[in-house]
């Protein structure tokens, strides 16, 4: 039982598993939706998975529009393009289908095309005046937990920077987790992605905010992630790991939302900004760093995340125990090929200073880890991620 006051804010319904897609037209006609504008990206589309989404669209007897230009890694000022380009017109839903990227696209878009104004005018918690046009999301990759969060990040392209809207009013109407649209997503995107659920969980169960409904989310996805992962990305056709993952990414949302990332993410966004590294890669590459950093804080938290991932801790003191989830971590990110240094990644080591300042900027994530870092921690970090 926690001793702490806590609250749990949900999102506003999520149906998971696979064909959960063939239950799209029926909610569509339900919302009495007319008109839809479908935000995905160059790859889903080519990959062929709009195709079933457009077939619920014609079951259901609504007009659809398709945007495939969404980019990875969302920038504001490509967000405020697309929205002069559609707020024109009147959609009844947005849908967002996709990674993270295209999710989050989808849900600036609308606060934009319901509120006007500019992306930048909605950064920060709780700065959406009201309702926005419903959004659907539907992932085709396990990782980001976007679905499910109340969270889109942009990045600011001036500033170098990511941010966030973080409003009740961004949460999707409704989010359809269907695994069987993850089973065609590459290798590396597969690794990236899984890993980026995995810092979710890690980072919400650690954090200052975990609370007892967090930490159960938080060991079950840690669980998943560590026994599918592996087999995911070796075997993409394993449809019983890839259906895993998929609700360990769903169950990261969750958590996002109720507990929070820390320190491991505050640093991803610099690096993702600055060096266009995908969100995914960042946070893999970044975590056993922070960790370290980390363990002393909640030895015991520590040494359960390296039981969960499968370590052996018998005979060992509690210190050493938690340190094995380090190993832990380090172990999966190495299987599954996601660069592991930032020199190999093309970052120069000129530009960890400017990014230790900046990941000190990122108040809203610091806040949450699990210890006070100081600028000297956060270059430390840093310098071993190098
Ligand atoms: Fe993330």
């Amino acid at each position: 039982m926690s001793s702490k006051v806590y609250q749990l804010t949900m999102p506003k319904k999520i149906r998971f598993g696979v064909g959960a897609l063939e239950t799209l037209s029926g909610e569509l006609s339900n919302l009495g939706t007319k008109t839809a504008l479908v935000i995905t990206d160059a790859g889903v589309n080519k990959a062929g998975l709009i195709e079933p989404i457009k077939e619920q669209l014609d079951k259901a007897e609504v007009t659809a529009t398709v945007f495939t230009g969404a980019e990875p890694e969302p920038t504001l000022s490509k967000l405020d393009i697309i929205a002069d380009e559609y707020r024109k017109k009147r959609f009844d839903i947005l849908l967002g289908v996709g990674g993270g990227s295209s999710i989050d696209t989808a849900k600036g878009l609308s606060v934009l095309m319901t509120h006007g104004g500019r992306g930048v005018d909605y950064l920060g918690i709780d700065k959406v005046p009201g309702p926005c046009i419903p959004v659907i999301a539907i992932p085709t990759t396990a990782g980001t937990g976007s679905e499910a969060t109340n969270i889109a990040i942009f990045g600011d392209t001036d500033r170098q920077l990511k941010l966030a809207i973080v409003s009740p009013y961004v949460f999707a109407r409704l989010a359809l987790v269907d695994p069987a649209l993850t089973y065609g997503c590459p290798a590396n995107v597969t690794a990236a992605s899984g890993l980026d659920a995995l810092v979710h969980a890690i980072e919400c169960y650690t954090g200052k905010k975990a609370n007892t409904v967090t930490d159960a989310l938080a060991l079950e996805a840690i669980s998943l992630v560590s026994g599918s992962l592996r087999t995911a990305v070796a075997d993409g056709s394993n449809e019983m790991a890839r259906n895993h993952m998929s609700e360990a990414a769903m169950l990261g949302g969750i958590m996002i939302v109720n507990s929070g990332v820390t320190a491991v993410h505050a640093l991803a966004y610099p690096l993702g900004a600055r060096f266009h590294v995908p969100h995914g890669v960042a946070n893999a590459l970044l975590l056993p760093h922070v960790m370290e950093q980390n363990f002393c804080s909640d030895l015991d938290k520590f040494a359960t995340i390296a039981r969960t991932m499968g370590e052996e801790t018998d005979g060992l003191s509690l210190r050493e125990a938690a340190m094995k989830a380090i190993v832990a971590v380090k172990e999966l990110s190495g299987d599954v090929g996601v660069p592991q240094r930032l020199r190999d990644i093309d970052v120069p080591q000129e530009a960890l200073e400017d990014m230790a300042v900046a990941t000190m900027d990122v108040t809203r994530l610091m806040s949450n880890n699990p210890k006070e870092l100081s600028l000297d921690d956060v270059r430390a970090i840093w310098k071993a991620a190098w």
